[in-house]
């Protein structure tokens, strides 16, 4: 089994749109994602190739894909970047089949070090949704320190619901 994980280029995108635009309402519902928030694959498509034109620095995000033997099975992507300080994940297993397998742990463990590494980083964050599982017990399970459950609207996608915050210190701090 070989798995890489690394920076996605701009023409690997609609690996996110078709994911989000291909599931579900029970999964985006677990994931807190309201479809009707979903932006059109063609100005999400057009959205991506403005943030992928901009200098690194300045870009508001940063998608990660994570291929099991030479095929695409997840990705990550970071925002709320501030650069040199902190940033937030998302963490996705595109197919139901490929999950609770062990990939996750292992892809979010390379991934939040590819993070640490291309945004300076001192903390990054991750809040999913407080009652989905999978993500909040694959956190921990990688060393995320739980900080606390709220209420929010996590980001652009998603409605008003309850979450998990968890923080990754840089490696400095752990050590
Ligand atoms: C979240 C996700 C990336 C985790 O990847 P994964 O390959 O399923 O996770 P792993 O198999 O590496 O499991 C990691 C830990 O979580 C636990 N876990 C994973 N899925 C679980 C589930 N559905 N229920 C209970 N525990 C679960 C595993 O038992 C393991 O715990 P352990 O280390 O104590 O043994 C994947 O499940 C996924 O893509 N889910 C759908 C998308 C999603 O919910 N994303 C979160 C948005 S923030």
């Amino acid at each position: 089994m070989s798995l890489v994980i690394r920076e996605m280029t701009l023409d690997e995108v609609d690996l996110v749109i078709d994911y989000f635009h291909g599931s579900t309402p029970e999964h985006l519902e677990t994931l807190g994602v309201d479809p009707t928030r979903l932006p059109t694959p063609t100005d999400w498509r057009a959205w991506y190739v403005a943030e992928y034109g901009k200098p690194a620095r300045e870009r508001s995000t940063l998608l990660v894909i994570w291929e099991l033997d030479g095929g695409a099975v997840g990705f990550s992507t970071a925002d709320k970047i501030v650069y040199g300080k902190q940033a937030h994940m998302h963490l996705h297993i595109v197919d139901p089949q490929r999950r609770r397998s062990g990939i996750g742990s292992t892809c979010v463990r390379e991934t939040a070090e590819l993070y640490f590494n291309a945004l300076a980083l001192r903390l990054l964050f991750c809040e999913p949704n407080a009652f989905n599982v999978a993500p909040n017990r694959t956190l921990q399970s990688v060393g995320f320190r739980y900080v606390k459950t709220y209420k929010t609207v996590p980001g652009p996608l998603n409605y008003h619901q309850s979450v998990t915050r968890w923080v990754l210190e840089d490696r400095r701090s752990r050590d």
